[in-house]
């Protein structure tokens, strides 16, 4: 059921890779054509695909440069990011970091979410990712992002294969045990 929940997401973003591959000349930085992906206004509805919406500028031109240059690989965002030049990414960050961030759908149990903002205490996520965990200046944006997401890039930066560009989430990620990580996923992505 839930391999088969997948296949259809992954194939959905298959279909916009080739949209965007066809769409020619693309007018790369239109914020349309990464909807298909990230969802409306980067509200992104697929569990694999983060939220845009509300996020730092400056996080979302650091990463898009990173991808542009072949730094932080993933095969479905590193041919988009590709031909983006520094003036269309700053526009995209900008245009993402105005959207608003959808209301989370629905919060794990009142102990999940006790647990969930003693760990981000304990470990300090606060100190770097805000208080409200908005982020700041190139520190993303936890709240309200996709669980799964989240579960996935803790896991990588915990066996130091998420690109990182300082090595400071990789050190602050390796105290996190595996019921830390999944507690935090569920979380974070319950926070407005
Ligand atoms: C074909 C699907 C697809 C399209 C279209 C797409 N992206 Fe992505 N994007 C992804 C995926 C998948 C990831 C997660 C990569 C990973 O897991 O490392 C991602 C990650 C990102 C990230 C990193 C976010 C984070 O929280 O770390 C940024 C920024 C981003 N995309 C911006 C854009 C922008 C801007 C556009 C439009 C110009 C765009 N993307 C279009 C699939 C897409
Ligand atoms: C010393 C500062 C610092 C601390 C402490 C810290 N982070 Fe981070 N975090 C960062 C930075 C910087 C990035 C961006 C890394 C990059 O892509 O180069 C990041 C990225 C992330 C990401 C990836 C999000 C995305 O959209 O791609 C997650 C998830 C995350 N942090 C969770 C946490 C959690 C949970 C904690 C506490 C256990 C924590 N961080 C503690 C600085 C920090």
């Amino acid at each position: 059921m839930r391999g088969k929940a997948r296949g259809g997401a992954l194939r959905a973003l298959l279909v916009a890779a080739l949209a965007w591959t066809a769409s020619a000349g693309h007018a790369a930085a239109d914020p349309q054509l990464c909807f298909a992906c990230h969802g409306e206004n980067g509200n992104s509805s697929n569990p694999a695909v983060p939220s845009l919406s509300a996020q730092p500028a400056q996080f979302i031109a650091t990463q898009l440069i990173m991808f542009r240059e072949k730094r932080r690989t993933n095969p479905l965002m590193s041919p988009i990011a590709a031909p983006l030049t520094n003036p269309e990414i700053t526009a995209l960050g900008k245009f993402f970091a105005a959207q608003t961030r959808a209301v989370p759908p629905g919060k794990p149990a009142d102990d999940v979410m006790a647990s969930g903002k003693r760990i981000t205490e304990q470990f300090n996520c606060v100190a770097c990712h805000g208080a409200s965990l908005h982020g700041q200046q190139h520190i993303p944006r936890l709240a309200g992002q996709q669980a799964d997401y989240l579960r996935v890039q803790l896991q990588g930066f915990k066996a130091g294969t998420r690109f990182d560009m300082d090595g400071n989430m990789t050190a602050a990620a390796q105290p996190l045990t595996a019921p830390d990580i999944d507690v935090l996923a569920q979380y974070l992505a319950a926070l407005e």
